[in-house]
């Protein structure tokens, strides 16, 4: 009886734990993975976007020069986040180069520069701290990757959910050991969770307590609509159509 007791208490605290919110927040963060103007656009009329993210990858989509897409995606942002991954392998030049893209984007933007973490990214994190910047830690695939980031001294650490569980490994699972731990520990880093394909993978996110996550365009679509939003407005706008005779 008392060790059931024991194992029911165990049982609840660890749920508890899996499941504790990010301490210092109140609201989810949702930012545009991608570098398309006209995505951004749109999302800035009526999405309440925190920033957009991007990558080498992303570029690529578009097929435009970073040159070009740089000063308009500073614009775009107005002052929200705006996270731009380096390309320099080497951490002095990972520097430079996170310099040239602030100068760039002056001040219109909440600069952050994204750091892949390999060895010289991890390198480059305390010297970029140093030189003043915020720093992101992207592609990490586990825990301890994100503790090591977070001990390196990142802003965010952007954990690749769709990529683990194309792995066989389980992507809410390492965003939530990651969350529990920076809770744990009390760190100010957070997670900006990345690498979405489905709804699903979004929603169980945040149940983590993980509350910041960068998104498709696509995605950022599907999780806001819903097909019984559009049926149920067009029945409204039917039913009071001769009722509303408010002038206004
Ligand atoms: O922000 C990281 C992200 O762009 C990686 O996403 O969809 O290429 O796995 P994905």
């Amino acid at each position: 009886m008392i060790l059931t007791k024991i194992c029911l208490f165990i049982l609840h605290s660890s749920i508890i734990c899996t499941f504790a919110p990010e301490k210092n927040n109140s609201n989810m963060y949702y930012l545009a993975d991608t570098a398309n103007i006209k995505e951004i656009e749109k999302l800035l009329r009526y999405f309440p976007l925190q920033g957009v993210t991007t990558n080498p990858t992303i570029l690529a989509t578009e097929n435009r020069k970073l040159s070009k897409i740089l000063p308009e995606l500073a614009n775009l942002m107005d002052g929200k986040m705006l996270h731009v991954q380096m390309i320099s392998e080497k951490a002095e030049r990972m520097v430079d180069e996170a310099k040239k893209y602030r100068e760039i984007t002056a001040d219109k933007c909440d600069f952050y520069a994204k750091i892949p973490i390999t060895e010289e990214g991890f390198r480059a994190i305390p010297m970029l701290k140093k030189a003043g910047f915020k720093v992101t830690a992207t592609a990490i695939f586990t825990h301890q990757q994100a503790l090591v980031a977070a001990r390196a001294g990142a802003n965010f650490v952007a954990p690749y959910v769709n990529r683990l569980d194309n792995i066989s490994s389980h992507g809410i699972e390492v965003v939530s050991h990651i969350v529990k731990s920076f809770n744990d520990f009390k760190l100010p880093t957070k997670v900006l969770a990345a690498s979405f394909k489905t709804v699903d993978q979004v929603h169980r996110v945040s149940l983590t307590g993980c509350y910041s996550a960068t998104i498709s365009y696509e995605l950022l679509e599907r999780l806001r609509s819903h097909p019984m939003t559009d049926t149920s407005v067009e029945t409204f706008l039917k039913d009071g159509k001769n009722l509303y005779d408010i002038p206004f």
